[in-house]
């Protein structure tokens, strides 16, 4: 394969990308912020999938300032585009663009992209101005690329949502593709912040999937009651993390609350996010459509 072009230029990029759709090809798109896994490369491969093999896939890694909240890990964020790029080329990328801060907010910059009822639940109470930031960031990404396919991991289930909420209502012409979750051999979900945990809490970190797990066995099992599916899961982690921000039941389209007992053939997605030690994870699945991350 060959190596993917780095681009820095926000205008180079939009160049790039307007001279692949002249040429007739389709653009397909993964933004990212880099520190990349199997998770992302599992993107760019759906992306390849969408656009055909004469089509552009473009990967972005830009750690958005404007989605970390002032005491999260902004600073301390992995930053390696060198191997990225490398991991881009054994996946079969064409571009990669790596724009500074400075050019996605240029001086001056005023506007910000606000979804908000999709923003609300789930991480939305504990990550403040977090989806602005994120919908603010990827409207400029697709405005630049202009892709016809953009995909995001369903393990980022409501940022999936609350993008492909805003494609809606800004009448932005692009798919957005959901991906399935790319797990680690135990179950925890890939994610870059993994390799923040030190070794005892990388053992502990399995919980989160233990506990995603037992909801989708007692799901199996008939269990309609919301309160009952959350206590367990909250009962489960609650032995092994060191706090839990929430476990929640939601609609899966629009995160619409639900009624207390579910229909038999309702589907619901069940989040969650805990802190063990100092890192904080999330991970879902969506009852009534998904297998469980750990099987019986
Ligand atoms: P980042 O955390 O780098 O994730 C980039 C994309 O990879 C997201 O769509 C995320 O859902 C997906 N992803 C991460 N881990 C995954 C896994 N284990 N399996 C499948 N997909 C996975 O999400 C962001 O960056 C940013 O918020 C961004 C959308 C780039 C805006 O800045």
């Amino acid at each position: 394969m060959t190596a993917p072009v780095v681009i820095h230029a926000p205008e180079e990029f939009r160049a790039r990308c307007d001279l692949a759709r002249r040429e007739g090809r389709r653009v397909g798109f993964v933004p990212t912020m880099g520190a990349l896994h199997d998770g992302h490369l599992t993107l760019a491969r759906e992306a390849r999938a969408r656009v055909g093999a004469d089509g552009l896939v473009a990967v972005s890694v830009f750690v958005n300032p404007t989605q970390f909240g002032p005491n999260e890990d902004f600073a301390k964020y992995p930053r390696e585009l060198d191997a990225d790029v490398a991991r881009c080329e054994g996946a079969g990328v064409d571009v990669v663009f790596a724009p500074s801060a400075s050019e996605m907010y240029p001086a001056g910059d005023q506007t910000r992209v606000r979804v908000d009822g999709v923003a609300a639940p789930f991480c939305g109470p504990f990550r403040p101005g977090h989806f602005e930031g994120v919908a603010t960031v990827v409207a400029r990404l697709f405005s630049l690329a202009g892709p016809c396919a953009a995909v995001f991991g369903r393990k980022d289930y409501q940022q999936w949502r609350l993008l492909d909420r805003m494609v809606r209502d800004l009448f932005i012409p692009v798919e957005v593709v959901g991906a399935r979750t790319v797990r680690e051999a135990d179950g925890l979900a890939m994610s870059s912040r993994n390799r923040y945990l030190s070794p005892a809490d990388r053992l502990r970190a399995r919980v989160v999937p233990e506990a995603l797990s037992l909801a989708v066995f007692a799901y199996a099992s008939g269990e309609r009651s919301v309160d009952a599916l959350r206590a367990m899961v909250l009962e489960h982690l609650s032995a092994r993390v060191d706090s839990i921000d929430y476990a929640d039941l939601r609609a899966p389209g629009d995160l619409d609350a639900l009624p207390a007992t579910l229909d038999l053939d309702a589907r619901a997605v069940l989040a969650v996010a805990v802190r063990i030690g100092a890192t904080r994870l999330i991970d879902n699945v969506v009852l009534g459509e998904e297998r469980a991350p750990i099987s019986a």
